[in-house]
Order: C-alpha cells, then sequence, then structure tokens
C-alpha cells in the first residue's frame, strides 16, 4: 500500500479510492471507527504539504479537534515526520509546515466566530453533528475563490443536512461530488465478534445506524411509533382498578413528574410541577398516589433517595430504582419496545411529547449507549413514564402484587 507522509499511514484500498478520487466535494458516510479520522487527517496534511495555502480540520467540538490535533502531533514525532513541520502552536491548534501550507483544527460548535476566506482543503469530520450552516454558510463560500476542495466523513445521524450532502454525491450528474458508504466491517483491525456483540446488544435501529451506517428515518430520535400510541384520556381511579405509578424528583433545574398507568398500559394521570418545597411536593404525591391505590416506581439515586424514604415512611407502596448508565438503558428500551408494539396508549400532552419525540442517544467510545434529553432540554416526563412502564412489567397484571 502506498504511504502518505506525515504519520506513516498506509491506507487500505477503500481509503485510497477516497483519498484519490478527483471529484471536490468528498463525502465518507461510515460506521463507527471504520477509519475516518485517520482518513481525513491524512487528506489534509497531504493538500497543505503538497499544494500549501489555509486548510481547516473542523470538529463538532472543541475537544475533539483539540484531540485529533494533538494524535496528528504525537503521530508525526514517533516517526520522525516533525521534520517537515516549520512551526506548531499548541495554544491556536495550528501547524505550519516548511512547504509553506498551514492546517487549522478548530470547533464548529459557533459558525458565527468561524470565519474564512481562501481555503484550500477543509475537513468536516463529524459531519451529521454539525449545523447546516457550518457548510453552507462558512466552509463552502470560503473554498469559492480559491476552488479549494472538502472532505466530509461522518456516521450518520438519521436523513439531516450531511444525508442531503451525500445523495448529491451520489448523483453522477453532480460530477463535483462523490460519496460512499462504508460499515464498520471494512476495518479489518475491528474484531468480529465485538461486532457481532454490539449486533446482539444494541437496539437494532441503532446498530443500522452506528456500524451499518444506514441513514434513517427519525433516527436521531429514541422512539418512534409514538403518533400511533396518543389517545389515552385522563381517568379517575376506578373501584377494583390497579395502578402503578413513576416518579421523577425535580433536580435543581428539572420539573418533577409524577406518571401513573392503569392495567392496561393506559396513561391515566400526569402532574408536572416544580419550584415548589419538597414538603408540599411530597403532600401532593402522596395525595395522587393513595387516591390511585398506585404502586410506585422512583428514581432513588442521589437526591432521589432521602426522599424516596419520606415517602416509604409515609405508608406508600414504593419502590427504588437505582440508576446507571446500563439501568437507565434497559428502562428507556423497554418503553422504546412499548411504544414500537403499540403497547401503552399515552395522553396527548405537548411537553410530554416533546420530550418523547427529541429523546436522544449517543455512543460511547466504548461501544455502550447512553440515553438523554437533548443538551439544553428536559427528559422528567420521559424517565417517569418509563417508570411507570417498568413497573407495570414487573409486576404481575391485572391483580398487581408488591413489587
Ligand atoms: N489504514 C489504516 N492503517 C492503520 N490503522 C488504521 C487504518 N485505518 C484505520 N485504522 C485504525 O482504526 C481505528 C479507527 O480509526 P479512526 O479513529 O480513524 O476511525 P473513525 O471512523 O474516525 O472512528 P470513530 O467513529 O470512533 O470516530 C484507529 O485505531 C486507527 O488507527
Ligand atoms: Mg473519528
Amino acid at each position: 500500500m502506498p504511504e502518505i507522509r506525515v504519520v506513516g499511514f498506509a491506507p487500505r484500498p477503500d481509503q485510497l479510492e477516497v483519498l484519490r478520487h478527483p471529484a471536490r466535494f468528498k463525502a465518507m458516510n461510515c460506521g463507527r471507527r471504520w477509519g475516518k479520522t485517520i482518513t481525513e487527517s491524512n487528506w489534509l496534511s497531504e493538500g497543505a504539504i503538497n499544494d500549501g495555502g489555509e486548510n481547516w480540520w473542523l470538529s463538532p467540538i472543541y475537544a475533539q479537534a483539540k484531540a485529533v490535533f494533538r494524535d496528528k502531533i504525537s503521530a508525526a514525532k514517533r516517526g520522525g515526520a516533525d521534520a517537515i513541520f516549520s512551526d506548531v502552536s499548541i495554544s491556536e491548534l495550528r501547524i505550519a509546515y516548511k512547504s509553506g501550507g498551514v492546517e487549522h483544527y478548530k470547533s464548529a460548535d459557533n459558525p458565527d466566530t468561524l470565519r474564512g476566506a481562501g481555503l484550500r482543503r477543509v475537513v468536516l469530520d463529524e459531519a451529521a453533528r454539525m449545523k447546516r450552516d457550518v457548510w453552507e454558510e462558512v466552509v463552502r463560500p470560503a473554498v469559492s475563490d480559491t476552488h479549494g476542495s472538502v472532505l466530509f466523513g461522518s456516521t450518520p445521524k438519521g436523513k439531516n443536512w450531511f444525508y442531503e450532502l451525500w445523495t448529491r454525491g451520489q448523483d453522477p450528474l453532480q460530477a463535483e461530488f462523490r460519496s460512499w458508504q462504508f460499515p464498520t466491517s471494512d476495518n479489518p483491525l475491528i474484531r468480529p465478534e465485538d461486532i457481532q456483540h454490539a449486533r446482539e446488544s444494541l437496539p437494532a435501529d441503532v446498530f443500522a445506524q452506528e456500524y451499518l451506517a444506514e441513514f434513517l428515518d427519525n433516527s436521531a430520535g429514541v422512539f418512534r411509533n409514538i403518533a400511533a400510541c396518543l389517545g389515552a384520556k385522563p381517568q379517575e381511579p376506578i373501584a377494583g382498578g390497579s395502578y402503578v405509578a413513576g416518579l421523577d424528583l425535580a433536580r435543581l433545574t428539572d420539573f418533577t413528574v409524577l406518571t401513573i398507568l392503569n392495567a392496561a398500559g393506559q396513561q391515566v394521570f400526569l402532574d408536572r410541577f416544580n419550584l415548589l418545597d419538597w414538603a408540599v411536593q411530597k403532600a401532593r404525591i402522596i395525595a395522587t398516589i393513595r387516591k390511585y391505590g398506585a404502586l410506585l416506581l422512583v428514581d432513588s439515586s442521589g437526591v432521589g433517595d432521602p426522599i424516596f424514604e419520606d415517602l416509604r415512611r409515609a405508608g406508600l407502596a414504593v419502590t427504588g430504582y437505582k440508576f446507571t448508565n446500563e439501568s437507565k438503558g434497559q428502562l428507556i428500551e423497554a418503553l422504546m419496545l412499548a411504544f414500537e408494539k403499540s403497547e401503552i396508549k399515552i395522553l396527548d400532552d405537548p411537553t410530554q411529547r416533546n420530550e418523547l419525540d427529541i429523546y436522544e442517544y449517543t455512543m460511547n467510545r466504548s461501544g455502550t449507549v447512553s440515553y438523554n434529553a437533548p443538551e439544553g432540554y428536559h427528559d422528567d416526563c420521559v424517565i417517569a413514564l418509563a417508570l411507570a412502564w417498568w413497573a407495570l412489567r414487573h409486576t404481575a397484571s391485572p391483580r398487581l402484587r408488591s413489587l
């Protein structure tokens, strides 16, 4: 395999095809760990060394840009290639080559602060995690006078702007664009057993997106089929009815949410409040739980713990659920399945609906998944609902026994 200078990288044939392809805008849509970053990093250096000029590396957040920059510096030092650097600025994440070219590593999280013109090569690493404006408003104009080129590499994030861009590369009539789709399994350094383990342990959609690089409809969303599961109506308790409740307690900035399901999986009650002191909250929770005679499952990690004890002392049938990344995953995946199989019916509450719509997963480096609301958003309705659903599934219906 031909060597590319700087970090002694010997590209695989599929990576070489991307590197050598003459299209001006190239988009690699790849599974995790395929080798996007290493390919892009070498493409950038190749341009900076051979064609000079100003070249940019963009990552979704600063910490990622910095990590790629540091990896490149240390790999170059190890291989003795740092002799071709004329100047390295660690504070500016900037490498200047003796041949005159410059590389700048930047974060794309605030497109308004990215100003540039006359760029020769630009990399957008994990492009699907950047805003559309980064490409359309910043990068595209910045390469126009120089007729510069752009390499996009990403794992998909649903059918967002990166998907649109990728489809242009599939159109033979748009000669400036070329795109590829590569699964993780193309990288022989990733053990097939690891991929098989991921296939068995992850939700099918997550595996399809993260390992097969499939563009899924609405894939950023964890919960699907929500619309079909609307239509429950608030109900007062009926005689002989069995009920379960899920409670997510407010942390500093959140809301406390109490959700109640009947034995048929219909949401009959939803309450959401904040800024009440604990004594008032407690009275409100206890009154509702007593009224329905519900079994209550509550987040008992962290702040939940003393409160949980308080509720138990008040004589409620309350059980704690300790949140770890793993136990939270199980809780959320059970609710995902309930929506997919239309086993649950929920109230048409706009806040709850919105929280369910935008709820996200992220893949950790270790290959595990974490579930969360997008940064700055709440997930209290989701957690309360997931707790109530868990309580329902783990108690025998219709006569719910003690948890
Ligand atoms: N041609 C190659 N030669 C040697 N190692 C390679 C090659 N291609 C990829 N690798 C190795 O495979 C691993 C994954 O590469 P890289 O981090 O570039 O992938 P990625 O697709 O960016 O992954 P992620 O999804 O985690 O961002 C790294 O350890 C990298 O060094
Ligand atoms: Mg990468």
